[in-house]
């Protein structure tokens, strides 16, 4: 039995895709197999491991367990979009300087959470840090680095910020 595709536009990374998939695909696969944006990892697939973490309209998902069809529609970040004309992004900048990262199959996710959390909190506690990343699973690191690369990132983020601002004003 063939089953009808759906018709479906969104914007990834700032540009715009229509595709006509399975309703039964998932985000994940939409972003890996047919976009070919295979930064975003899958791990689990099943909502566990955090690998999987892209932004949504600015939120946090897993790809594994949305269905494409749901993010009709949508704006969509993933890690490839976090880089500006070449230039890491400063989270990504900060893992690697702290080195939060090992072999890098969790950092995706990683990334894309700490972006959520830094832009509704640009100042967050440790305690708050690791309520955030509570979700997302590394096997190498030990979580002290990653830890370390978000305060870095935070303060960089906060200081671009005020620069800016006494710039504007
Ligand atoms: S692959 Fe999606 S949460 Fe693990
Ligand atoms: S760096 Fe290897 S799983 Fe996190």
């Amino acid at each position: 039995m063939t089953t009808q595709k759906k018709a479906i536009s969104l914007s990834v990374n700032g540009i715009s895709y229509e595709a006509s998939i399975e309703p039964r695909m998932t985000l994940a696969d939409l972003l890996r197999g047919e976009l070919v944006l295979t930064g975003t990892h899958v791990g689990c697939e099943h909502g566990v491991c955090g690998a999987c973490t892209v932004l949504l309209d600015g939120r946090a998902v897993r790809a594994c367990l949305m269905l494409a069809v749901q993010a009709d529609g949508a704006s969509l970040t993933t890690v490839e979009g976090l880089e500006t004309d070449g230039e890491l992004h400063p989270i990504q900048q900060a893992f690697i300087e702290e080195h939060g990262l090992q072999c890098g199959f969790c950092t995706p996710g990683f990334l894309l959470t700490v972006h959520e959390l830094l832009e509704n909190s640009p100042d967050p506690s440790d305690d708050e840090v690791r309520d955030a990343l509570g979700g997302q699973i590394c096997r190498c690191t030990g979580y002290q680095a990653i830890l370390r690369s978000v305060r870095l990132a935070a303060t960089r983020l906060r200081d671009a910020q005020a620069a800016a601002s006494s710039q504007g004003s």
